[in-house]
């Protein structure tokens, strides 16, 4: 059992036709608020890490932020916010760590679909309450356009220093080959109701 939350006013308006009250309108699900803002704040801090440590040493040097700093961002973010909060991605690097649950490779499969039926990929977004055994979740997952600053470690292109030092560190890499626009992958948020 699930409900898809209704991301965008349209969307609202036509789920108060359906099912929601009319305060529904007026007031987005506070979780969704909740989990936008969190999403924001770890791109916002991820990306300005990236691209700092990518202008004062290249790419090789900003491997780092990457592998070490995102699972930093994402657990203080947890432990701040109490959402379980990650990146994943249909064709990982970190298979250990940001491999997709099946719940999170249907989304990713439907945001390549809707990404190749032209829908712009930087507000892509989709958010659910799914019932398990445990209780109700409130999911919610971003989508992360591939930007040019991505290229240098995840296009098709890489520089032999680049290659060299991911074939290091991730011998099953998936993450390469993307082209710019594309989606990369997602930020994934969870919270138990
Ligand atoms: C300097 C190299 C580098 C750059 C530039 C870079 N990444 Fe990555 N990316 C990595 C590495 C290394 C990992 C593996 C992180 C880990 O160990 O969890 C990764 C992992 C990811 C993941 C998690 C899923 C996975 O594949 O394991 C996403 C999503 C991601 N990158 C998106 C991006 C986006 C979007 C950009 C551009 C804004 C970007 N990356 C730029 C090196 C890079």
């Amino acid at each position: 059992m699930s409900r898809i939350i209704p991301l965008t006013a349209a969307a609202t308006m036509l789920a108060v036709a359906t099912l929601a009250t009319a305060s529904e309108v007026d007031a987005p699900d506070p979780n969704l608020v909740e989990a936008r803002s969190i999403v924001q704040e770890f791109a916002t801090t991820l990306t300005g890490e990236l691209k700092e440590a990518v202008q004062q040493g290249g790419p090789v040097n900003a491997i780092k932020v990457c592998q070490e700093r995102a699972p930093a961002i994402a657990a203080d973010l947890s432990e701040r916010t109490g959402w379980t909060v990650g990146r994943t991605s249909l064709k990982t690097r970190n298979l250990d760590r940001n491999s997709p649950d099946d719940w999170e490779a249907g989304v990713l499969a439907d945001f390549d679909k809707r990404q190749a039926a032209g829908e712009d990929v930087k507000p892509m977004a989709h958010a659910e309450v799914i019932e398990t055994a445990d209780g109700s979740v409130f999911r919610f997952m971003k989508a992360i356009p591939t930007a040019d600053l991505c290229l240098a470690c995840h296009g098709s292109d890489l520089t032999d220093d680049v290659a060299a030092a991911l074939d290091e560190r991730y011998p099953g890499d998936l993450a390469r080959g993307y082209q710019a626009g594309q989606v990369r992958g997602a930020f994934s948020l969870t919270k138990p109701l």
